[in-house]
């Protein structure tokens, strides 16, 4: 497969997790774009919010995300749940021919593993604020090229099954 394949969903929805599998079984290279962002500045993204404002977060975003591209490292990409929000970066993964994925988690799910994770996730600091996101973000992530709805109970390899199926018919 050659074409770049980036992993999008709300917090907590797995990202990381199986775009690194997917990426394992492709026998592609992974990038996460915040722990690149991390790599890069010094600062995790919640250090980045937390001090200097989710708009400076989302410049040094979408500059990495330019940067992961342009790169053509990545086989697979894993966004922060944030990233796909942005048109900025929704047109940079366009104009790079990416096959987009939405991991589609019920927001009970997500929720239970931010509250539980020891990450740091400042736009989801409570239920509410995160229940609020979530629902803001459903219609733009419904932009992405592939759906898929996960319960959240699946083992990893069957969800990556279920990812590669819908991506070669597509
Ligand atoms: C964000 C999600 C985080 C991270 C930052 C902002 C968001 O990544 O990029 O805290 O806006 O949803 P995860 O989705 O990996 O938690």
């Amino acid at each position: 497969m050659t074409q770049t394949v980036v992993i999008t969903g709300f917090m907590g929805c797995g990202k990381s997790k199986v775009a690194r599998e997917l990426a394992e079984c492709l026998n592609v290279t992974m990038v996460d774009l915040d722990e690149r962002i991390t790599a890069h500045t010094g600062r995790t993204p919640a250090q980045l919010i937390d001090e200097d404002g989710e708009g400076a977060f989302r410049t040094i975003e979408t500059e990495t995300l330019r940067d992961v591209l342009e790169s053509r490292e990545a086989g697979v990409i894993a966004l922060g749940g944030g990233a796909w929000i942005e048109q900025a970066n929704r047109t940079l993964i366009e104009d790079y021919g990416c096959a987009s994925v939405w991991l589609d988690v019920p927001f009970e799910v997500c929720w239970a593993r931010i509250e539980y994770a020891a990450e740091d996730r400042p736009l989801g600091r409570t239920k509410n604020q995160a229940a609020a996101l979530y629902e803001r973000r459903r219609p733009v992530y419904q932009l992405a090229g592939t759906h898929i709805q996960v319960a959240g109970k699946e083992e990893l390899d069957d969800l990556i099954s279920v990812i590669r199926s819908a991506l070669s018919a597509g």
